[in-house]
This record gives C-alpha cells, sequence and structure tokens, in this order.
C-alpha cells in the first residue's frame, strides 16, 4: 500500500487497482495542496465531516469519477442531494466493506456542516480503514477525548493519523497524548501549517511522542508518500 499525503487531512491510500481518497481539499482551495480535483482519479472517497477543508473538492470528484462516497448520514444524504450517486451512509459504529478491506466510523469530538458552513450536518466522525489487513485510524478533526484509549484498545490500529494544528482541533501537545492513549506504532501528523491559524512545530512533535511512547513519527510534506 502507498500512502500519499495530499496536504491539510487529504490522503490517497493506493492499494492494487484501488484509489481510497480521505478527505479532499485540493488546489486551488487549498494553497499548500500538490494537485487539483482534476488530477486525483479515486475508486472510493471517504470523508471525516462536511468541512471545506475535509470536503471542499468531495462532490466535484465523485461527480467526475463515479468514485463511491463514504459519510456519515447526515452528510451522505447531502452528498446524495448535490448530485453524487453511489454513496455509503453509516454513522458512528457502522463499517462498509468491499474489496480492499473496510471503513468503520468512531467518534471524534468536532463540529459538522457543509463546505460552504450553510448548513449545520449532525456531527464529525474518524475513519478506521483497514486495506490489505493494515489498520489505520484517521482521527478527522476532534480534540483530545479519552475514549482514543478505548478506539485504541478495540481497532489496534498500526498507523494513526493525527491532526496537530491546534485552533480547530487539538493542538500538538494534546496529539502527543492522544498518541499514547491510542499505541500505533506509526503517527502520521496532519492538519498544520495550511494556513497561519494552524502552525505548529511538527518536529517539536515528534520529539514528544518518539520521547514518552514506543510510536515513530512519519513526517509527510504535501506530495510525499510512504511506503507500507
Ligand atoms: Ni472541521
Ligand atoms: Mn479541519
Amino acid at each position: 500500500m502507498q500512502i500519499r499525503f495530499l496536504g491539510q487531512a487529504c490522503f490517497e491510500f493506493a492499494y492494487g487497482a484501488s484509489r481510497i481518497l480521505v478527505d479532499p481539499f485540493l488546489a486551488p482551495h487549498n494553497p499548500v495542496a500538490p494537485v487539483s480535483a482534476e488530477e486525483v482519479d479515486p475508486t472510493h472517497i471517504l470523508l471525516t465531516h462536511g468541512h471545506p477543508d475535509h470536503a471542499a473538492d468531495a462532490v466535484a470528484i465523485a461527480r467526475r469519477t463515479g468514485a463511491h462516497c463514504v459519510a456519515i448520514t447526515d452528510l451522505g444524504r447531502w452528498l446524495g442531494e448535490q448530485g453524487v450517486e453511489s454513496v455509503s451512509d453509516p454513522n458512528l459504529g457502522g463499517t462498509v466493506r468491499f474489496d480492499w478491506g473496510s471503513v468503520k466510523l468512531v467518534p471524534a469530538l468536532h463540529t459538522n456542516s457543509s463546505p460552504d458552513h450553510s448548513l449545520p450536518i449532525g456531527v464529525a466522525a474518524g475513519l478506521v480503514i483497514e486495506i490489505d489487513g493494515v489498520t489505520i485510524y484517521h482521527l478527522g478533526d476532534t480534540c483530545l477525548f479519552g475514549d482514543m484509549r478505548l478506539i485504541g484498545e478495540r481497532e489496534a490500529p498500526e498507523i494513526a493519523i493525527v491532526p496537530i494544528g491546534g485552533h480547530y482541533t487539538m493542538d500538538r501537545a494534546d496529539a502527543a497524548h492522544a498518541c499514547e492513549l491510542i499505541g500505533a506504532r506509526t503517527v502520521i501528523p496532519c492538519h498544520y501549517d495550511t494556513f497561519p491559524k494552524i502552525e505548529a512545530d511538527v518536529e517539536a512533535f515528534r520529539a514528544e511522542v518518539e520521547s514518552r511512547s514506543e510510536s515513530e513519527v512519519v513526517v509527510l510534506a504535501p506530495g510525499e508518500v510512504h511506503d507500507r
């Protein structure tokens, strides 16, 4: 599996003929994204929530490519209303299975809306994604909460994708504590340095996590790929 970071919380997981895109927020909407919405060709799109820095490009990409979308119930319904034809709409605790693996929605403590903020849409989610037997916990946008330990115990993720930028999510100190609760072997930070409000010292985060736990922090610049 190849894990490509595309900026903010957007990752593309490539496995066989499947390209699983999480939280598309690409150029020109995202000033640091290495590619535009026209330059990705996913088979599946998974959304943590509908805020623009996670879903700005979801409808356009899904309509162009026919990619199958997974989003929490109320956001899934909204996608359908926007003309996205292929949608799975689990709620928290629900799992959707594919030939490449599965995605399960878990809690995240955060708000949710349509990408233009005009419509409040239920709650946000984290994603437990299993691809070829590897479990990845994409936390979505969230503050620190104690049930991260439960999710870590229950799902035993090998890889945790963790927001560290503060202001709209955990800051890097809370994120380092989250990594201890979750216990993943590999931690990939995201949701920082995209714009000034969420600037973070990623090397300080790395040092704190690696001094407090067995986790290894893999820092990816937008466009970089991690092979697993
Ligand atoms: Ni958000
Ligand atoms: Mn966000």
